[in-house]
């Protein structure tokens, strides 16, 4: 059915596939300033970031972008936690340290806090490195969990934080963070950004983009559809990349290469508005690091 799909409009690949793939973003201006500001925030190491973003506006795939991009720089090591609902701070912590492939390990908190604090003093004035935490949906950290990021904010120098720390998260997180309990978190953060909704010039250009990144010559859209489209998704890019593909599988079938308003109202008639929530993300920590800087604290495991 797909190859058919994608050969009736001599595509390549699915261009309006809901996947996070980083390939696909559109840097629209309110995702480029994120970018910007979360990258100065990192490269100047001032600490935390924060980006907010309703759901569907691409965080996720903007925090893939911003991974991606900090694979260029072999000074820097990430990790990148996609879920961190972890029960406890103990759990957290343990995960950054397998992930940051720390040498040691112990039972006790107090002395893992202190190895892991060790690890960046080392990595950070011995080695140079920069050291980036990326958690996406963290509106799902439980208050102690901020309480650690709190932690290990604490941990710098006159001139620097040993540890940047990029936060994507819900609208409502940041409703959560007025709370006095977290002013001390808040007051860490060097840069804040908000992801907007697309206005109907960039839903265009997000359209089209997809479209030439999937291998597509003719956009099948017509100026109607898109603004169909624009105005059924009010601008919320997850929902107008489902209504694009439903709408690419509703011309396929009925043999059409072009796309108009109508087949937009029929899709949604016949479907609903897409649901804006995404499905729950799997519990799995993506990583990268530099290979040298750490193997060679490896082999010491005990520098300071
Ligand atoms: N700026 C954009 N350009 C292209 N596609 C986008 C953009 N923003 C979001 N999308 C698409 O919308 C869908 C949802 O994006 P996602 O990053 O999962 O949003 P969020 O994490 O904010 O819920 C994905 O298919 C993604 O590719
Ligand atoms: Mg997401």
């Amino acid at each position: 059915m797909n190859t058919t799909y994608l050969s009736h409009f001599e595509l390549v690949e699915e261009p309006y596939s809901t996947s996070p793939n980083p390939r696909y973003l559109y840097i629209s201006p309110t995702h480029n300033l994120a970018l910007e500001k979360t990258r100065w925030t990192i490269t100047t190491k001032r600490g935390l970031a924060l980006v907010f973003g309703s759901v569907g506006t691409g965080k996720t795939t903007l925090a893939r972008e911003l991974a991606q991009r900090l694979e260029d720089d072999p000074t820097v090591t990430y990790v990148f936690i996609t879920n961190p609902n972890y029960p406890t701070p103990n759990q957290l912590l343990r995960a950054i340290n397998q992930e940051f492939d720390v040498p040691q390990t112990s039972n006790s908190y107090l002395d893992l806090l202190n190895i892991f604090k060790n690890f960046l003093m080392t990595q950070v004035l011995k080695e140079q490195k920069t050291l980036v935490l990326i958690i996406d949906e963290a509106q799902s950290l439980k208050a102690p969990l901020l309480e650690l990021l709190r932690q290990l904010m604490n941990y710098e120098s006159n001139d620097q934080k040993f540890i940047q720390v990029v936060l994507f998260a819900q609208e409502e997180f940041r409703v959560r963070l007025q709370h006095p309990r977290f002013r001390n978190l808040v007051n860490r953060a060097a840069m804040s950004s908000t992801l907007d909704n697309l206005s109907y010039a960039e839903t265009v250009a997000m359209l089209r983009h997809r479209w030439l990144i999937a291998g597509g010559k003719n956009f099948p859209f017509t100026d109607a559809a898109v603004e169909q489209i624009y105005s059924y998704s009010q601008g919320i890019p997850r929902t107008q990349v489902i209504i694009a593909d439903n709408a690419l599988l509703a011309a396929f079938v009925s043999g059409q290469t072009q796309i108009d308003a109508d087949i937009i109202h029929d899709v949604v008639k016949d479907r609903g508005l897409p649901d804006t929530q995404p499905l729950s993300p799997t519990p799995v920590i993506r990583k990268h690091q530099v290979r040298s800087g750490i193997s060679s604290v490896r082999r010491s495991p005990n520098a300071k």
